[in-house]
């Protein structure tokens, strides 16, 4: 693609772009090397100096050898997904993101490769995904502390592996966080077709809570609606649809939800405030349409609605890796048996210019994408 520069670069200083990076992810450490010390292999990344559009700031480059230290685990990637989140940390709106240059990609499942001299319970071979997320995994070799690193079973289908973290564990966590939900209640939302989406349909059945969909107008509306009911969903409308009076005439047989989830903004925000019950909550957690959410006072006065935000990153902590880890274990257990599951789209490490366009959508609707390394 035109627009991204795919430059592999053979040697360590070639340029003083490079020389710098390799100085940032090299040579940070400070440090006298001895001559035995383990060093990875060489990586090839995507890196960006600036933030910026993603496909006008990001390359391919490859980073020299970095020391495996003691304490550290070299691991070969095996897949990563393009997250929006990621998108919006290489753009620089996101409020937390790394200092440039950076190597994008948040989360990601691999390999061990090699481990330091003071590495117990984990060998070459293990697959492991940093947990919580962290950044770096758009590349080949990443090194590193041992207590990045969360083991999982190499059973899983390694795209779900890739995956877990950010989008299964933001729906795991808000259906669980904010109203308490019994079997038999409903919950609204709209993005139903994104991964969150998708996963809390399911958990959401899983728990026997009724789900009401809110999908973008599109070609293939009727196909992506089946997919949806194939999931477990409930009801599904397209946001022209519920260009109605009441859109709650349309639903059979369905308590009204007191919980609706927002990752879209703008009309379709308003959609999801319209079907909760008086008193109910409505949790944004993403804004994909990048317009503002608009309340009526109408809606404040005499229906008490609650609007509250969710923020996975803000959560999850050092000191909450043990619960972090073991809902990801739960969420890989459901993957596993057969019970969690959501559409995705494989793309070889060559062809990324490619699956960033599709996940800028620029290419129209995708399954979110995945980077085979
Ligand atoms: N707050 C948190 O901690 C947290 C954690 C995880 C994710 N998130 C957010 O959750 C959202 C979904 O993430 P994901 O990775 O699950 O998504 P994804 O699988 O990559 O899917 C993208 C979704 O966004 C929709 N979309 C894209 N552009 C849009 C636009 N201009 N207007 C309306 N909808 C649009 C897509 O609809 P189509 O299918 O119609 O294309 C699809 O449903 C994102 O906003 C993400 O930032 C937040």
């Amino acid at each position: 693609m035109a627009a991204m520069r795919i430059a592999v670069l053979k040697s360590l200083h070639r340029t003083t772009r490079l020389h710098n990076i390799s100085q940032r992810f090299l040579l940070h450490r400070n440090e006298v090397r001895p001559i035995s010390a383990i060093m990875s292999p060489p990586s090839m990344a995507v890196v960006y100096d600036n933030n910026g559009p993603p496909d006008k700031v990001t390359r391919m480059v490859e980073i020299p050898p970095v020391e495996v230290k003691e304490n550290d685990i070299c691991v070969k990637v095996l897949a990563s997904p393009i997250n929006p989140s990621d998108i919006n940390r290489i753009e620089g709106v996101y409020p937390v993101r790394p200092q440039v240059p950076a190597v994008g990609g948040y989360e990601g499942v691999g390999e061990v490769y090699s481990i330091g001299s003071a590495v117990r319970g984990l060998s070459p071979g293990d697959w492991v995904i940093p947990s919580p997320p962290s950044s770096g995994m758009w590349q080949t070799y990443v090194v590193k502390e041992q207590s990045v690193w969360h083991k999982i079973d190499k059973q899983t289908p390694i795209e779900y592996a890739a995956t877990v973290t950010v989008n299964p564990l933001t729906a795991l966590k808000m259906l669980e966080d904010f109203v308490k939900l019994n079997s038999g209640d409903a919950i609204v939302q709209n993005g139903a077709t994104s991964i969150v989406g998708q996963c809390i349909i399911q958990l959401a059945r899983i728990r026997g809570v009724h789900s009401i969909n809110i999908t973008r107008d599109r070609s293939g509306a009727d196909e992506v609606k089946e997919k949806l009911k194939k999931l477990g969903a409930d009801e599904v409308f397209t946001e022209s649809q519920l260009e109605v009076k009441n859109v709650k005439s349309l639903l059979t047989n369905m308590p009204e939800p007191a919980l609706g989830f927002n990752c879209v903004g703008g009309n379709a925000a308003s959609l999801v405030l319209k079907f909760l019950r008086n008193g109910g909550t409505m949790v944004t957690y993403g804004g994909m349409s990048k317009k503002p959410i608009t309340v009526s006072t109408s809606s404040f006065i005499f229906k008490d609605l609650s609007l509250r935000g969710f923020w996975l990153q803000k959560w999850m902590s050092t000191e909450k890796a043990g619960e972090c880890r073991n809902m990801i274990d739960h969420l890989l257990g459901l993957v596993r048996a057969g019970k969690l599951k959501y559409e995705m789209e494989m793309v070889p490490f060559n062809d990324f210019p490619t699956a960033l366009d599709k996940a800028l959508g620029k290419q129209g609707s995708h399954p979110k994408q995945v980077i085979a390394f």
